[in-house]
């Protein structure tokens, strides 16, 4: 028994930032930002708005998609860096919000890579038989963590929400292989060090504004190219294809020149290749969910397709797998 996807939906908040607005608030331009990421507008939540606000529209889409419903739902999964709050999981708020009651609901912290973790464990859990309808989520409000006086990073990051609902399937078609990498000893090229135990709340966390993302950004994008790359080959490989097998190739949306770099060492052509980015900026654990559903709804992803989705993040996590759709 394999799963597969049923379903799926997104949903971004109307209000945009532009890379105008943000010349206002930072020294950049908007010729920087465009030739050195590729991002045009991010979208921001407004205030009172909760990550599982985003969830839950997101989620709301993909189940109408799939033609199910939430209490059909055994299994719900949010990848996200920004929960609601340290406690309880931001699924379990999804959880309620859907009505999905006979669920059991967990985060997962991968950062951008979120979405793969997501989805692997969701897709580890059909197969060993702990439910046979999961909902995996990949959402973010990255404006909450973002420094917005910081101009290496404020141009970057949105948010948004993308899920997909994964079903029990017994063809050997669906999800067909996982690959999930970590390395803990370069945590410090993209992280958020205030708020957890290390750091406890207080007014020294904010004073010198640990709640906020910091990254390393030229060391991370050689890191992303050569992982993405390489988890890549491993997904093709494991399954016998090569890339002019695969008929999508889903990236995580981080950077233009990143996507540009991983497509060229694969040898996917450029029409092979899903980009959103210049509209939703790195919304991380939210991007390929959210390129997947848009991808679909452009009629870029039908019924029998091969799709390679591949994200890296911070943690360091890296991840691919290969869905035949
Ligand atoms: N506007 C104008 N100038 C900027 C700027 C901005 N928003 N941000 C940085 N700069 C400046 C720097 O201060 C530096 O100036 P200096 O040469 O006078 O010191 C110069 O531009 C080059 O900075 P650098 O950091 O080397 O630029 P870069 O080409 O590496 O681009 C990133 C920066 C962040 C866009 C790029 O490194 C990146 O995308 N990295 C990967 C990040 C990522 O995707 N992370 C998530 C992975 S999940």
């Amino acid at each position: 028994m394999g799963s597969k996807i049923i379903g799926l939906g997104m949903f971004a908040p109307p209000k945009t930032l532009t890379n105008d607005e943000l010349e206002k608030l930072v020294d950049t331009n908007d010729e920087w930002i465009t030739t050195r990421t590729g991002i045009r507008e991010r979208h921001i939540a407004p205030p009172g708005t909760a990550n599982s606000d985003l969830c839950l529209e997101a989620s709301r889409r993909a189940l109408a998609d799939a033609g199910i419903d939430a209490s059909d739902l055994d299994i719900v999964i949010v990848g996200t860096v920004t929960p609601d709050m340290p406690l309880p999981a931001t699924a379990c708020f999804l959880q309620m919000k859907l009505g999905a009651g006979r669920a059991f609901a967990l985060d997962l912290n991968a950062a951008c890579s979120g979405f793969m973790y997501s989805l692997s464990v969701a897709d580890a859990l059909i197969r060993a038989g702990r439910g046979r309808k999961a909902l995996v989520v990949g959402a973010e409000m990255l404006s909450s963590i973002t420094d917005y006086t910081d101009r290496s990073t404020c141009i970057l990051f949105g948010d948004g929400a993308g899920a997909a609902v994964l079903s029990e399937c017994d063809n050997g078609d669906g999800v067909l292989s996982c690959h999930l990498h970590s390395d803990g000893s370069l945590w410090e090229l993209i992280r958020c060090t205030g708020g957890g135990t290390v750091n406890p709340y207080g007014p020294e966390t904010v004073q010198n504004r640990l709640n906020f993302i910091r990254m390393a950004g030229n060391e991370t994008f050689k890191h992303a190219v050569t992982r993405m790359v390489e988890v890549s080959h491993e997904a093709l490989s494991r399954n016998g294809v090569t890339i002019d097998d695969v008929d999508l190739f889903v990236p995580h949306q981080a950077n233009m020149r990143i996507i540009s770099a991983v497509g060229k060492r694969l040898g996917v052509p450029d029409e092979k290749v899903f980009v959103n980015l210049e509209r939703y900026g790195n919304t991380s654990a939210a991007s390929i969910p959210i390129a997947l559903a848009e991808a679909r709804e452009q009629g870029r992803l039908s019924s029998g397709d091969l799709l390679l989705m591949v994200a890296f993040g911070g943690g360091l996590t890296w991840g691919s797998a290969l869905v035949r759709m």
